[in-house]
């Protein structure tokens, strides 16, 4: 890692971390090493690395807002932080968050993507429509992306949140190219955060059966609660 060198080469390589800044302990959960190496840049870099879009880029669990009354947010806050705090990138168990639009479903996948890149793990942020545009876009020979790229930018990252699942248009290749990602993280056992509107009939009509018992063997569910939580704030 390149932090690890100094300039003039006349620090040694700190023997606890390698230089790498973080430290696994023997059950797997990563810290940053006392060294301080990892360092608020190198968190900077993973954050701009995920993508994560603007309106998202402040939102964490913790400014995920719980009426007093409103035990379902508050059960899929406590999930959430439980779900980043023992994250492990070799474990495919996944969560799909599952409700209504503006249910909260992208606030608490880009919070939990915080808190696993917080603890130095890589990750992604794919809005899926989005997705389906740039791999449509790269066919063409003008395209500064090749799908490739796009495709293992995706496979490398040890989280992947690809939101709104079932919102992107219903096409063949489309319908292909998202089992594909799907079954990519299956088979690598690397773990994916699923929002979507749909429940399992809508999304197994638009994305086949292939993709929702991929994502039941997987993932976790999580179902948002469709009652506006400013209403709940006030109770
Ligand atoms: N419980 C909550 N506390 C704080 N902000 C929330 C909460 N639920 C939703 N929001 C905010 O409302 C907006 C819509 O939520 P979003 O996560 O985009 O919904 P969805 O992805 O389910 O459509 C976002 O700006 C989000 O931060
Ligand atoms: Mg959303
Ligand atoms: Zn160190």
């Amino acid at each position: 890692m390149a932090a690890a060198e100094s300039k003039n080469g006349e620090r040694a390589v700190c023997p606890h971390c390698g230089g790498y800044g973080l430290v696994v302990a023997p059950d797997g959960s990563v810290s940053k090493c006392a060294c301080g190496l990892w360092d608020e840049e190198q968190y900077r870099v993973a954050v701009e690395r995920a993508r994560i879009p603007a309106r998202f880029r402040s939102k964490r669990l913790a400014t995920f807002k719980v009426g007093k009354s409103d035990a379902a947010r508050r059960e899929i806050r406590r999930f959430a932080e439980s779900y980043a705090k023992t994250f492990r990138p070799t474990e495919e168990k996944g969560l799909v968050l599952r409700g209504g639009t503006g249910s909260g479903k992208t606030h608490i996948a880009t919070g939990i993507l915080h808190e696993v890149l917080a603890r130095g793990y890589s990750g992604l942020y794919v809005n899926v429509s989005n997705l389906m545009a740039r791999l449509q876009h790269s066919y063409d020979p003008e395209s500064a992306e090749r799908q490739e790229d796009i495709l293992a930018e995706i496979e490398r990252a040890e989280l992947l949140v690809f939101d709104d699942l079932g919102a992107e248009s219903a096409k063949d290749w489309i319908r292909d190219r998202i089992y594909l990602i799907v079954n990519n993280r299956y088979e690598s056992c690397r773990p994916i955060l699923v929002t979507t509107n749909c429940d399992d009939a809508e999304l197994a009509a638009r994305n086949g059966d292939r993709v929702v018992s991929r994502l039941h063997e997987m993932c976790a569910v999580l179902t948002f609660p469709d009652e506006d939580y400013r209403f709940l704030e006030m109770r």
